[in-house]
């Protein structure tokens, strides 16, 4: 029997909720795609079907997801709205008072308030490999459904606080072992189920709610949430999530719940809350482009990377580890073989901290080889360049890849700031080049900026956005500019850094309001620890091409030539004694004098305006951009900046938090940046960028 017990129907005409009963079980199917998210017709279909499963003959009812998963969670676009009941919580209540035992049975993904749902079950069942998380902390919430009363009871408070506190998606088999999954099948799911079923029948009313907390070590308890608050300074989220969970083991189950639904509650119309929406829907949209929407992308199976240095070995773990083959190129076998070897150890290592199995390691060496010469790459359905930053090099070699390698072949270019126009001028097949920026180190950093030469064919385009998606990477498009979108908005906050030390700030000042604004490192620090000598090389390339009437700040250089490369050579903008950043005596002689032979006037910026002034340069530059067309959307540049920069992300990027400010106050500081460069800013439309932004809350073309 499929009965439809629903009245309400979404917008598609759809029933998102079906009742099955056959053979003394009855299944309750979710189908709401694309994720069954729990939006409110899913609610109150689920609790209208407990209603028709009253038969004392029943020996279960199941719950079960249709598609791809069980529930991806509450629809986030309710978040910022009034919730209509039935909330999640009143559905648990129902399963909960239901007479008849209830199992959730999990395929694919069970998130937030999906997996609320089922710790409100009496069973869990579980798909080998499906993915069960609690995220909503990294939207700027809590568990608001009892997730931080019933996971504590479960598994103890320590293994909760580690998954709450930080979303993290763990598979069936590890809930398993944890202990909130009560079992994992392999093959059919409705099957295993009912082979749960029969193996423990008569199955008991079992609720989580009335189980009593484990103890944990209280030692490990407290090491854990200091831990967890030094990695969360100032998100009152997290410390409201460490309450709840701590106050699991008192004796108001009931009090405690109704205290965590509002403070939920409060916390999901918070400004963090906010921020974190707008860069979820700012992240999906980021690899979409419009154009080439229904263009179809060529599978990727095997990759070849040239240059095997930190970017090349970096790309291929990155791509190893999505199960791709790869073959690495380099200029001889000394420096193939060492590009393979370190490698392998890398994998070794992380066998040897238990985050690979030896059998996974073993795959993915087995997935890689490394050599001198082409022959191999012409096998390859893309290549990627990852060889000195030096455009002669790149021209060179992409010519002669063109030359040999089949006219499908992509050819993808690593570079950081190359004009890829011009890189690709002499090649037959100009529509194959594309632009794959990675950050390093390449097989941690989500972002990969994905550039469109003037001739990028739209397939070559959709292929690589779906390789980026494959990769697990957070993609963003940008055209062919110096720096592309992240590293000139960079380059512009690291200069006015440079600037307001120069004009009387000091670097451990600018610093410090940087990471208590929400960075976590400062841009000194940064410098220090990605070396000052990459970028002193880059500015010497391009010194003639510098405004000589511009103003430019020496100290950089001036340190560089002291042979002070940064952390590499134990002295940059600080001194470093075993591993420790002291300031730096030489730093702040050589900022005195050189403001003294600058006759500079030296001014007083407190906290709150350092912060402002950098935050300013990086929007208005985000402004230049989105004028000039280098980037598709202001929200684009928010999603690169927080993905691949270090900007806070609950702060939603440099154009959401300007879009926070008073305008007549932006302009106000905007002035000043440009009076104290003078000749040469450039000032974006900081003000049209940021009110677009306000009205279409980021997610259109701007
Ligand atoms: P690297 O100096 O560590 O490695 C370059 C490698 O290329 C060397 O191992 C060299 O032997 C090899 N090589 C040079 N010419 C070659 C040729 N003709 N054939 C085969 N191999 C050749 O440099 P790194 O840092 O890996 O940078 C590579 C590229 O990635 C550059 O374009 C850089 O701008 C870009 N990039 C670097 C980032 C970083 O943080 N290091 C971040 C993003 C991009």
């Amino acid at each position: 029997m499929k009965d439809s017990l629903l009245k309400e129907v979404d917008s598609k005409g759809r029933n998102p909720v079906s009742l099955t009963i056959a053979n003394g079980i009855a299944v309750i199917a979710i189908n709401n795609p694309p994720v069954n998210a729990g939006s409110h017709p899913v609610r109150a279909g689920i609790v209208e079907s407990l209603k028709g499963c009253t038969s004392a003959s029943l020996k279960a009812v199941v719950i079960i997801g249709e598609g791809r998963g069980f529930s991806g969670g509450s629809d986030v676009k309710e978040f910022g709205t009034k919730l209509l009941p039935p909330e999640v919580p009143d559905v648990i209540r129902a399963i909960e008072q239901h007479p008849i035992p209830v199992i959730a049975a999990i395929h694919g993904i069970a998130l937030g308030g999906g997996l609320e749902l089922a710790l409100g079950c009496d069973y869990r069942v579980g798909k080998s490999g499906a993915l069960v998380a609690l995220p909503e902390v990294l939207l700027g919430m809590i568990p608001g459904a009892g997730g931080t009363q019933r996971l504590p009871r479960l598994i103890g408070k320590l293994k909760a606080l580690d998954l709450i506190c930080s979303g993290k998606r763990v598979t069936s088999e590890m809930a398993l072992s944890m202990g909130f999954i009560d079992s994992v099948c392999i093959g059919d799911l409705l099957s295993g189920v009912i082979h749960f079923i029969e193996d423990n029948h008569p199955l008991d009313k079992r609720l989580s709610i009335e189980q009593s907390v484990p103890v944990d070590s209280e030692s490990e308890l407290n090491a854990a949430i200091f831990k967890i608050k030094q990695r969360n300074k100032g998100r009152e989220n997290i410390s409201e999530a460490i309450r709840l969970v701590q106050a699991s083991s008192n004796d108001h189950a009931e009090a405690t719940l109704i205290d965590e639904r509002q403070t939920f509650n409060k916390l999901r119309l918070s400004e963090d809350a906010f921020a974190l929406r707008y860069l979820f829907f700012a992240e999906k949209t980021a690899s979409r482009i419009e154009a080439i929407n229904d263009t179809k992308a060529t599978k990727i199976t095997y990759v070849g990377i040239v240059g095997g240095g930190t970017m090349g070995q970096g790309i291929a773990k990155a791509v190893l580890n999505a199960g791709l083959k790869v073959v690495l190129i380099e200029r001889d076998s000394e420096s193939s073989e060492r590009a393979f070897q370190a490698i392998k150890t890398s994998y070794e290592n992380l066998e040897k901290k238990g985050i690979y199995r030896p059998d996974q390691v073993q795959n993915y060496l087995d997935n890689l080889s490394s050599t001198v010469g082409f022959e191999a790459v012409t096998e390859c359905e893309l290549i990627i360049e990852a060889v000195f930053e030096d455009m002669q090099i790149k021209k060179a070699l992409l010519e002669d890849l063109d030359a040999i390698v089949p006219r499908a072949t992509i050819l993808a270019t690593n570079t950081s700031y190359l004009d890829i126009n011009q890189m690709s001028e002499n090649l037959k097949h100009r529509e194959r080049v594309v632009g794959l920026h990675f950050f390093s180190p390449a097989d941690r950093m989500k972002l990969l900026e994905v550039i469109r030469a003037e001739q990028t064919s739209e397939s070559v385009l959709a292929t690589s956005l779906a390789f980026s998606k494959r990769l697990g990477k957070q993609t963003v498009v940008a055209n062919v500019a110096e720096g592309f979108i992240g590293n000139r908005i960079y380059a512009a906050y690291r200069r006015r850094a440079e600037l307001l030390v120069l004009d009387g700030a000091c670097p451990y000042e600018v610093d410090k309001a940087i990471k208590n604004f929400g960075f976590a490192m400062g841009p000194f620090e940064v410098s220090d620890l990605s070396g000052l000598d990459i970028a002193w090389a880059m500015r010497k390339r391009k010194a003639s091409d510098r405004d000589p009437n511009e103003r430019y700040v020496t100290l950089a250089d001036s340190l560089c030539v002291a042979g002070h490369f940064g952390r590499k050579t134990g002295q940059g903008w600080y001194s470093y004694q075993d591993k420790t950043a002291l300031p730096s005596e030489f730093v702040k002689t050589l900022i005195n004098e050189t403001r003294t032979n600058q006759g500079i006037e030296i001014q007083n910026y407190d906290e709150s305006e350092i912060q402002q002034q950098l935050l300013v340069s990086m929007v208005n530059e985000a402004a230049c951009l989105i004028h000039e067309g280098v980037a598709q959307r202001a929200s684009d540049i928010d999603v690169a900046i927080t993905n691949g920069y270090g900007f806070p992300r609950h702060k939603g990027g440099p154009i959401y938090w300007a879009s926070q400010q008073d305008p007549i106050h932006l302009t106000k500081i905007l002035q000043q940046l440009s009076n104290s460069v003078g000749h040469g800013f450039k000032t974006g439309p900081v003000s049209e960028i940021v009110s677009f932004l306000t009205q279409k809350g980021g997610q259109s073309n701007a």
